[in-house]
This record gives C-alpha cells, sequence and structure tokens, in this order.
C-alpha cells in the first residue's frame, strides 16, 4: 500500500515539473508565433540570418531562439567560433559552444555560417605573444585546418579573413601580415579551401563605402581570382546609422564588388541610431571611446526611443533593403547582428553602457516597426 501511493507522489511531482516546464516555454515564446516571417518573403532572394550569442546557443534565451528558427534561414556565431573561445591555449580546442551552435542550424536546415578563421581581434593571449614566423605558421595552419575540419558539410560558408585592410586601401600591420607577410590571406583561403573544398568561402571588412578601402579588397579579389584561389563572396559587415553611409555608396559597393564575379554578401547589418563619436565611422572593435561614457548628450534615448526615430529607423531599413531586392541577384545573404535590441553589441561599442536600438526585435522581443516595414516590402515584391 504504502509504494503504491510513493509512485502515486512521483508521478503527481514529475506531471507538476513537466506541466510547469511545458508552459513556461509556451508563455514565453508563444505571443512571437502571430509575428509574419521575414524568410517568408525574402528567402527567393537571399539567405536571411541572424547572429546569434553564447545566451541563445545554450538556450538560455529561449524567446530569441524562438525568434531565430521563425524568422531567419540562415545563422551566425555572434562569438562562438572566435580564435579565443575555440582555441583559448596553444593546442587546446574547446568545441562546446560551436558544436551546440552547429546543432541548432543542422537541426532547423539553415544556412550555417563560420565566423571567423583569421582576425587580429578576440585573439587569445598566447597568439598576441608569438613573435617567430615559423611559430605563427603552425598556428596558422593547424587553426584553420583543425576548425573547418571539424564541421566540414556542416558550416556552409566560411568567413575566412576579417577586416584585413586599412580605410587606405594598404594592408593593416596585423600580427598576421607582420609574420607571414603579405600573402597571408591567399594562404587562408587555400587552407580552409583544403580542408572543405565544398566550402564557401568569404573576406568579410567594414567600410567597404569608403573608395580608397573597397579599391583595396577589388584588387586583392582580381589577384585571388587570376591564380585560381577559390573566394566566392566579399562580406560588407553594414554596421551603419539612420544617415551614413547613403543608398548611392551602398549601391557602388554592390556594383563594384560584383563585378569582380563573386556574391555580396551583408553579414552583420544593424543600424545605430545614436551619436557617434565625432571621429568615428566603421567597425574597429578596439576603439576606446571611455571619455563618453555617462555623457548624456551620447544617450540620448535611456527611457525609451521617440517616434520620430522609431519611424526613421524603419524608412532606413525599408530603403535599405529597397537596394537589396533591386540588386538581389548579386547578393546572397543578409544577416543581421543580433536579435533583439537589448542584447545587441551597439549598447557597449563604442561606448559602453549606452542604450541603442539598431535590430528588428524590441527589449520585451516584439516586432518593431522596422520589421512590420520589412515584411510590408517583402510582401509587395511577391504579389
Ligand atoms: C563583436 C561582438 O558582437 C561582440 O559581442 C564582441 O564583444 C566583439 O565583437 N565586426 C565583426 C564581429 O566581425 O565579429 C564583431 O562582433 C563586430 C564587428
Amino acid at each position: 500500500m504504502k509504494k503504491k501511493s510513493n509512485n502515486f507522489n512521483l508521478i503527481l511531482i514529475f506531471c507538476i515539473v513537466f506541466c510547469s516546464f511545458s508552459f513556461a516555454n509556451n508563455l514565453n515564446t508563444s505571443f512571437l508565433d502571430s509575428i509574419d516571417s521575414l524568410k517568408k518573403y525574402y528567402i527567393s532572394l537571399f539567405n536571411i540570418g541572424a547572429a546569434i550569442n553564447k545566451d541563445i546557443i545554450l538556450g538560455l534565451d529561449m524567446e530569441s531562439k524562438h525568434i531565430v528558427e521563425s524568422q531567419f534561414n540562415s545563422i551566425t556565431p555572434e562569438n562562438s567560433l572566435k580564435w579565443m573561445f575555440i582555441q583559448p591555449s596553444p593546442n587546446s580546442f574547446n568545441f562546446k559552444d560551436a558544436d551546440k551552435y552547429v546543432n541548432i542550424g543542422l537541426k532547423n536546415n539553415m544556412h550555417i555560417v563560420g565566423h571567423v578563421l583569421v582576425w587580429h581581434s578576440q585573439l587569445p593571449d598566447f597568439m598576441q605573444k608569438i613573435e617567430s614566423k615559423s611559430e605563427m605558421n603552425n598556428h596558422f595552419e593547424s587553426h584553420i585546418n583543425t576548425v573547418v575540419s571539424r564541421y566540414k558539410g556542416k558550416i556552409d560558408a566560411w568567413d575566412v579573413v576579417n577586416e584585413a585592410f586599412n580605410d587606405d586601401g594598404s594592408l593593416r600591420e596585423s600580427i598576421f601580415y607582420n609574420l607571414l607577410g603579405n600573402n597571408y590571406i591567399e594562404k587562408a583561403f587555400k587552407l580552409a579551401h583544403d580542408a572543405d573544398p565544398k566550402a564557401y568561402l568569404i573576406y568579410n571588412d567594414y567600410n567597404l563605402y569608403k573608395t580608397k578601402k573597397r579599391g583595396g579588397v577589388i584588387r586583392m579579389v582580381k589577384g585571388m581570382k587570376s591564380k585560381g584561389i577559390k573566394i566566392d563572396g566579399v562580406g560588407v559587415q553594414a554596421h551603419w546609422s539612420l544617415n551614413h553611409p547613403s543608398l548611392d555608396e551602398i549601391e557602388q559597393i554592390i556594383l563594384d564588388i560584383s563585378k569582380l564575379g563573386v556574391d555580396v554578401l551583408f553579414t552583420e547589418l544593424d543600424i545605430s541610431v545614436l551619436p557617434n563619436p565625432w571621429e568615428l565611422v566603421g567597425a574597429e572593435v578596439n576603439q576606446n571611446f571611455s571619455k563618453f561614457e555617462g555623457d548624456p548628450k551620447m544617450n540620448p534615448y535611456k527611457e525609451k526611443l521617440p517616434k520620430s526615430i522609431q519611424n526613421k529607423l524603419a524608412k532606413r531599413y525599408k530603403d535599405i533593403f529597397k537596394l537589396f531586392i533591386k540588386h538581389s541577384d548579386k547578393i546572397s545573404r543578409v544577416t543581421f547582428w543580433g536579435v533583439m535590441d537589448k542584447h545587441s553589441w551597439l549598447n557597449d561599442w563604442p561606448i559602453k553602457g549606452r542604450i541603442n536600438y539598431p535590430l528588428l526585435f524590441d527589449r520585451k522581443y516584439q516586432a518593431k516597426k522596422a520589421h512590420k516595414a520589412l515584411i510590408e516590402l517583402g510582401s509587395i515584391n511577391n504579389d
């Protein structure tokens, strides 16, 4: 008799835990089901994606995960595949989060992006201390080979090299350039291609609206093509603001890059509504503007975004997407750098601790006017 009641208690506890768990999940995400889906309208034109952070990857932010799965057909890891997280100390790899990231993409049949193999930022300490060419060369080869091989046939596209150029079109004097010389970019592409011959390979950078910088990238792509080195696309980061760059400047990027016979990708789209420190354009993550921290003029929408700016943001996104639709034959992917405003890197860059509103979903996971504007535009285009 005692045994029976024990069993009954166990079943009861199980039911309560199970029911409250599924109730909580439904409660959190069911309101998102009524939001019309971007991918429904844009997938026929280009892949449409979002960068996902660690909380989404680990299932700690189920609302954002739900948005990603319902709105987008492509994902990029915001940080989880960067060198400092993947290989924090020499030859010791940590694939835990990256594996989970890839599994989300596989489960949802998504176009999975690998970001990033070679970049001067977010390197582990040991890499920054390397002084010899041969040591750098060994790590360079083994990192690219190990990471790309692990996800062969799973990660569809790689940002092979990120931000290798200065604004004047010369090569940035990064640790890779200084130790390996100016053909390190070609080398990285060859290594990635050898490790996964079917992977789609991208060069990625910011400020490509600047003619001189774009010129440097164009020369590099031409050089690689003339040597038969595989490069499939140029990624335009697109960390832009309400008025900058102009639509003409954006269109010129699309025209000039596509002429090279490679795709154009907008890989990190977000639109800052906040004032920039006056000397700043672009997305150099190491720039430090701490002197502006706490300055109310630099953080004008602390409580909420005024309607007029919300409308401006929606119009800006709509104008940009009109251009993307016009040139969709040249564009293979558009990826937002994040899912919702609260988690955008632009709250802390270039000035820490601000309240920015650069994405399509607000701090309560509600679709913003900008989202509605893109749905409206997409639906007209699909008619
Ligand atoms: C950013 C991430 O969003 C932040 O979380 C991180 O602290 C710094 O890097 N260009 C890139 C991205 O290629 O990897 C950067 O991501 C943003 C600028």
